[in-house]
Parts: C-alpha cells; structure tokens; sequence
C-alpha cells in the first residue's frame, strides 16, 4: 500500500496546521535531547511549550540560564524574547498542544532492567490534557513495544496520531545536530504516517520512515548496542595486545587503512553517559521476554562494565613500578565528563575511576574544564583543578578523556608520570605509559632513572 495514499486525513486540521507552522508543539522533558529538539521546532517557525516537572530547572530557564551546554546562555534569552517558548510544570498549560514530543529519561532500575516509569507519567500527563486529534511522539530510547504499551491505548478514549522517532542527538558535536541528523519515524497507522512524515520533514533534512514502530525503537537500540560491542572488543583488544607485547593503536591504525569492512574504534575506560550503557540492556531484557538472551550484549556489558577496575589494576602495577604505595599516591585523573567535551557525568567511567583510586587512599584530583564539581562516593563535593596545577608532588596523571579546550602542551610538558588510557598524547616521552602498549610500562622506571627527554 502507498501509505501517501492511505486514510482520509490527508487534509486533515493538523497537516494543514503542520505544514502552516500554526501547530503548537508541546516538548515533554527539557534535558539534553529535549530541549535542543524545542529549539529546533522554534527555528522552524512553530510555537513551543517546554514542559518539565522539575520545577528548578523550569525557573532557571525562564530566568535565562541554559541547563545544557549545548544551548548557551545567550541562545536561550534570544529565544525567550521572541515569546514562541513558554515554560512550565503545569499539564494543564498544555491543552492547546497539537504535537507532543517526549523527551523523559528511560534509566534502568537496579537489576538493570528498564525503567519507563517516567514514559508512563508524561503518558499520563498527555492523556489528561490532550485533544482529539493530536500528534504523540515518543522520542525516549527504549524496548521495542513501549509506543504501543504505553500511549496505544489512549485512542480507546480519545483519537491520537502516533510515532516513534529515536532522538539521535550526539552531545558535544559540532557537525551533526537536529537538523541535519537523519530522523528514523516509525508508526503504525496510515494517518500517524501522514503526520509524522509532513511534521519530521518541517524540521529536519532527512526522515527515514520506517514500518512500525518497534522497528524504529529496534533501530535505536541497534546502533547503541553495535557501539557498545565494538567498545567492548577494542577494549578485549588492548588487553589481548598488551598480553601478546604488541602494540594496539598501531595495530587500529593499519587495520584502518583499509578502505571497507572496518569501522573504527578505539580502546578507553568503558562506555558512559544515558544511551550506551543502558540501551543495550534495555534490548538484553526485550530478547529475555521473548526467551532469548544474548551473548554478544551480556559480554559487552561485562567488559565495559569492568573496563574501570582494569585500568585501576593497571594504575596499581604503575605505582608499584616506581615503588608508590597507592594509599600515599597524589593522582590526577585528566578528563570527567562520560566523554569528551561533555559536562554530563552520568554514568562517567572517569569519575569511577576517580571513586576507585580515592576508596584505595589516594588523593585524587581532576581536571575538567567542562566539569566544574563533582560528588565523589564519599558524598563530598569536589572541584576540578588545572593542568597547570599539576606538580611534581603528583605522581601519576591518567587521561581518561579527549577535549577540545585540550593544552597538549601543557600536559607535554609536565613532569610527572602520565598513564595515557586513549593515547591521546600520542607520546614517545620517557615519561608516559600508554594502554594497550605494554613495552611502554618500562617508562616508569626510565621516569625514575631519567630526565625527561624525547
Ligand atoms: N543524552 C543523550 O545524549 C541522548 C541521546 C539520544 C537519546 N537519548 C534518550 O533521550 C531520553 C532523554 O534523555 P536526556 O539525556 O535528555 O535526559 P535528561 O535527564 O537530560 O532530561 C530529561 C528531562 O525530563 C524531565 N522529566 C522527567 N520526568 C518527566 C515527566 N514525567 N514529565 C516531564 N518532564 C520529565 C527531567 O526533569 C529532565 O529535565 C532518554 O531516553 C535517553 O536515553 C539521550
């Protein structure tokens, strides 16, 4: 069937309000995907309601201050002064909505199975206020059947047009952002499909439709789960590298000359932040549903699940090559954020890191620029310190993380000794240790008997 074809509601009240921008969408969540996506919506000529239930955040953002760092300040009360974006806590702002996206947090719980209990209460909130008629999107990453589960009973009571459209949002990008990164939309019917299609295109360069929506909610997790994996492997790389004396980036870097069939990833501390680590469970517990469990997610999880203690491990053999006792050791841990140029330590591997030196007695410190403070495990709050506040009285340096704001030559030049996780500094001094490089650990006894010298 052509789904172009299908329905009667091909000139129905919303497309014509769609395709006019006379259509009020309602973006339920303003956080790190949600909020970008408003944005988006107000650049594309629609009106905006942002809802959140945190109040806190709601008042900040009417006093002008950004949540996220990919939105600044600035941006922010450029666009509240158009008076398109209105805030609120309140469902009962909502009823003139024609679109509602929702953009909440989809955690796992503790047995790491998923937690869509703030699916069911933006459903609920929607439920309550929405009229006939409107358009309902889930964006949050979650299981294949949760669209369905939890608004595909709401048309019992009141009609609704409904889609699926995994937020791909890539934090700290600067190429790719709402815009211009191509929206996957799954629905189930042919009028969802309409609508979904003519709103989608109004404000992105590329809708890829899919058939339904468990396909759409398959294909997020998918792509988180390839990422987990070749993660996991590259990390199973540099421990059987370091295993074997052979050295692992050298060995990425020729494997990467070939010019199809390899994709590139790299070793590292573990995967972090809201999607890689959880998608891929979220998708483990769908495939349990159905009685199969898969050995590809399990053993991904593992490894990077347990990627931190081994570069602690690796930390210890370090400090006792240069005859360090960790409980007296000063060690700097270069990078916070879950990755690079990202302030969201959710899930931070770094900070994990930072939590098993400090619960092993050493006196830890960080450096971050995008990450002003962190509460370590002992509840305390700590502030990041700088490159260049690193003296000869600290004895290790790990970089967990690449940045932009990166002074690689301040970290060059400092002389302490550098355990280098992702090779960032690309180092042949005598003076850095690197992951997966295992010839390189004989630097902590030439940093002993020698000057720094290339
Ligand atoms: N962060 C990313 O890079 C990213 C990328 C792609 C997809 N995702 C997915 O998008 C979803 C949102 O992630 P995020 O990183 O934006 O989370 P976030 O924590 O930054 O933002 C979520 C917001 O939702 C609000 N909220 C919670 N319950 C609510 C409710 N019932 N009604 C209204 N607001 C509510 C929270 O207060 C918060 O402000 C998740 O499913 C995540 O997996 C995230």
């Amino acid at each position: 069937m052509n789904l172009d074809q299908g329905g009667n509601s091909l000139d129905s009240q919303l497309l014509r309000k769609i395709k006019s921008k006379q259509a009020i969408v309602t973006v339920i969540g303003l956080g790190y995907v949600g909020l970008p996506l408003a944005l988006r919506c107000l650049t594309c000529g629609f009106k905006v309601i942002g809802f959140d239930t945190d109040q806190n955040k709601i008042e900040k953002m009417k006093a002008g201050q950004s949540p996220i760092q990919d939105i600044s300040d600035y941006q922010l009360q450029e666009v509240l002064k158009q008076n398109h974006f209105s805030l609120t806590t309140n469902g009962g702002d909502l009823k003139n909505a024609d679109i509602f996206l929702v953009c909440v947090p989809t955690p796992l719980k503790e047995n790491y199975e998923p937690d869509i209990s703030f699916v069911k209460a933006a459903a609920d909130i929607i439920f309550d206020c929405c009229k006939e008629d409107c358009f309902v999107a889930l964006e949050s990453s979650t299981y294949p059947g949760t669209t369905k589960q939890v608004f595909g009973n709401f048309n019992e009571y009141k009609k609704i047009f409904l889609a699926y459209s995994p937020e791909r949002v890539d934090p700290g990008n600067e190429i790719y952002e709402v815009k211009n990164t191509p929206k996957v939309v799954g629905t189930d019917d042919p009028e969802s499909y309409k609508i979904a299609k003519a709103f989608y295109q109004s404000i992105v360069d590329k809708v890829h439709i899919v058939t339904s929506t468990e396909v759409a909610e398959m294909s997020k997790l998918l792509e988180n789960s390839f990422r987990s994996i070749n993660i996991a492997f590259m990390n199973e790389m540099a421990e059987i590298c370091e295993h074997l004396k052979i050295d692992i980036w050298n060995t990425i870097e020729a494997a990467a000359t070939k010019p199809f069939g390899f994709m590139k990833f790299t070793p590292g501390v573990g995967v972090g932040g809201h999607c890689i680590p959880l998608d891929p469970m979220y998708l483990e517990w769908a495939a349990q549903q159905a009685g199969h469990s898969s050995e590809f997610l399990n053993l991904a999880h593992r490894v990077n699940k347990g990627q931190p203690q081994r570069i602690v491990n690796n930390v210890l053999e370090i400090l006792t090559q240069v005859d360090k006792p960790i409980k007296t050791s000063r060690i700097v841990v270069y990078g916070m954020g879950y990755k690079g140029n990202s302030s969201d330590i959710r899930e931070s591997k770094s900070l994990e890191i930072f939590n098993l030196l400090y619960l092993l007695g050493a006196k830890v410190d960080y450096i971050d620029e995008n990450v002003k403070s962190i509460i370590a495990c002992d509840g305390h709050s700590y502030e990041g310190i700088t490159i260049q506040e690193v003296t000869s009285d600290c004895d290790l340096l790990i970089i967990t993380n690449d940045c932009n704001q990166c002074d690689y030559q301040a970290i060059q030049s400092v002389d302490v000794l550098i355990y280098d996780v992702i090779n960032l500094l690309k180092s042949k001094r005598k003076n850095v240790v690197i992951y997966g490089k295992k010839d390189s650990y004989q630097n902590c006894q030439n940093f002993q008997k020698e000057s720094l010298s290339i």
